[in-house]
């Protein structure tokens, strides 16, 4: 997720920029750029890497004393992390930075083109600032320039703008991507979030969508996009710059958690276009993809549990056999590859090392190869022959939850796209299954997020336990697998997850008076069967947690002492409102036993040895 930060004001602008962006590194990034303005002149000095990078450019550049200036840390969406493609982008009358994904920008590119611009960077972005170039060389007036900007973009943005001839003022807007604006008596701000301007103020504005916000030296000034004067509510907060870092939630993993529908509108919008999924992949979208005979998945932890899910959800729907494997163990077993197989490998870091080898392994034996990846520009996601972003943004914590999800997501809209390929299921029930996933899944999600108190009312309950079990059948085993590794990886209580028919194979000799069980209940067709696995279990005297999809309660008599009912959605989609539920279960345990959440002993974020 990018930062930015604008100023305006009676000091020197750049150190109060480059302070704003090291404030805002926590969002994450892999390039930083600022533009001064000076004796009216926009002078930009951009680089691809670290704000340290950055400073070295700066320090041989000529001084950049101007008192106004916008800055900005980049986390690659569209284009890989280069100079030429870090912001702020600048054109003939103005200099912009962006946050957020400018979906039309191939649209908007062709627009521009036929009038005569061309362009220097991949990003969507340049069409962004293009585009507002374009209203205003006409206008010369800023706000009706962004104003007629906005009406054709499509996508979410917030924008940082200082136009030429209007050097001192810094024009800002924002949808679906944060902002705020601040005024300090002496100058105004523009900033993604909080910390970057808690040193000067604690109060600010956060900027309503399609206000425009004009910041000068004197004053902040908002307007609606028909250019009539608007109000904005001013806000005070009283944290410090790390609570504000972290949206004031306590640790990084729960504002992650929280940020799950968000990260899932993104995931999916941008990939369903006419009702149906399309992801802009020749190989993906197009003929090549009914020819795959059968399919690996291949990943570590977290990502390799995502496969599971969906490896459930593309059998069933395309009814073409997925097979799922630890990417350390199929990188040295000499799996059987197919010229007509289709290896997928998912990685939320696109370093993780045995992700990497196993790519690397399939690559070599003429098998093609498509990356689920998160951070844009990876080394997956570079050596695959095809890559599908999830665009969750960073995620800081070392267990891995939204992230996750939006895998999750995107198998599933690859699942309605291979089985549409394959002549599985028809256009309707294509179109059936996408409209539901993008209407009820961030509201499921956002629902579960709401039964956060009665989660920890149970989790209270579980962190006195040396060991746990998760149990479940078909999908519900799936995410047991995840819930389970969530759990000890930063409670460090022991956890299996077991199908729940397996149990009685020999597992069931070790529950005993007061074992904690949690059991998913979200399949209709196996709940009766997972039922009889709970009885089982509770009549050798566990504590039973039943996670059971709203649907299925009252179904059956399910024999548990707790029960956390999913909110409603369509079972297909079940997984995302119940993973949300497990996430926070497992957060809940460690914070009530005071351990480090965001960082569990032994562990690392991105795994990048052997
Ligand atoms: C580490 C992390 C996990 C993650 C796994 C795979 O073990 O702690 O959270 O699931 O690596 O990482 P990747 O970046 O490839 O998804």
């Amino acid at each position: 997720m990018c930062g930015i930060i604008g100023y305006t004001g009676s000091k020197k602008s750049l150190p109060i920029l480059i302070e704003g962006l090291r404030t805002l590194e926590y969002r994450g990034y892999d390039s930083a750029g600022v533009t001064v303005a000076q004796d009216g002149c926009l002078v930009t000095v951009k680089s691809r890497g670290r704000l340290t990078d950055l400073e070295a450019k700066l320090s041989s550049s000529g001084e950049l004393y101007g008192s106004a200036g916008i800055g900005h840390t980049r986390w690659a969406t569209h284009g890989e992390p280069s100079d030429k493609n870090s912001h702020p982008h600048s054109t003939e009358h103005l200099t912009l930075v962006h946050n957020g994904i400018i979906e039309n920008y191939a649209e908007i590119e062709e627009m521009l083109r036929g009038a005569g611009y061309d362009f220097v960077s991949e990003t969507d972005t340049e069409r962004g600032a293009k585009l507002v170039d374009m209203f205003f060389a006409k206008s010369n007036d800023p706000i009706d320039a962004i104003s007629r900007a906005i009406k054709v973009i499509r996508g979410s943005y917030a924008f940082g703008i200082i136009f030429k001839g209007f050097e001192d003022t810094v024009y800002a807007i924002r949808k679906d991507s944060p902002l705020i604006v601040a005024h300090d008596g002496e100058g105004g701000f523009i900033a993604s979030d909080i910390p970057a301007i808690l040193k000067y103020t604690s109060s600010y504005y956060r900027l309503d969508e399609g206000i425009i916000a004009k910041v000068s030296t004197e004053k902040l000034e908002f307007f609606a996009p028909d250019g009539s004067a608007a109000e904005q509510k001013l806000e005070t907060i009283d944290w410090d710059i790390e609570q504000a870092q972290k949206g004031g939630f306590p640790h990084f993993m729960i504002k992650e958690i929280n940020e799950e529908p968000e990260a899932l509108r993104k995931t999916l919008e941008p990939r369903i276009r006419n009702g149906l999924p399309h992801f802009g992949i020749e190989a993906i979208d197009g003929e090549l993809l009914s020819q795959f005979e059968s399919i690996h998945i291949v990943a570590c932890g977290t990502a390799m549990h995502a496969g599971l899910i969906g490896k459930a959800i593309i059998e069933k729907l395309a009814r073409i056999p997925v097979n799922v494997e630890i990417a350390s163990e199929f990188r040295y077993r000499d799996p059987i590859l197919r010229k007509r197989d289709l290896v997928i490998l998912i990685s939320q870091s696109g370093e993780t090392a045995d992700t990497l080898a196993a790519l690397r392994h399939a690559k070599a034996q003429g098998v093609y190869t498509l990356a689920i990846v998160n951070v844009i520009g990876s080394s997956v996601a570079r050596e695959a022959d095809s890559v599908l972003y999830t665009w969750a943004g960073p995620e800081i914590a070392v267990a891995s939850t939204k992230a996750y999800s939006v895998q999750c997501a995107m198998l599933y809209l690859l699942a309605v796209r291979i089985a549409l390929a394959a002549g599985a299921i028809d256009e309707p029930r294509a179109r059936q299954i996408c409209d539901t996933m993008l209407s009820d899944i961030p509201t499921a999600v956002t629902e579960a997020l709401k039964l956060d108190r009665q989660i920890y009312d149970v989790a209270t309950k579980l962190v006195a336990a040396e060991h746990l079990f998760y149990i479940g059948r078909d999908v519900d085993f799936a995410l047991s697998t995840e819930a389970s590794l969530k759990l000890k990886e930063i409670s460090y209580i022991h956890s299996e997850a077991y199908a729940a028919g397996e149990l009685k194979h020999g597992t069931i000799s070790l529950v005993t008076d007061g074992t904690p069980v949690i059991a998913l209940t979200t399949v209709g067709k196996v709940c009766e069967k997972t039922v009889s696995g709970i009885r089982e279990v509770k009549s050798r005297g566990a504590y039973v947690v039943c996670v059971c999809a709203q649907g299925l309660v009252g179904k059956y008599d399910i024999p548990c002492d707790d029960m956390i009912v999913v909110p409603e959605i369509d079972e297909l989609l079940a997984t995302f409102p119940a993973v949300t539920v497990l996430q926070l279960l497992a957060y809940h345990v460690s914070a009530l036993k005071g351990l480090d959440v965001d960082k569990p002993r032994n562990l690392a974020k991105s795994v990048t040895v052997e």
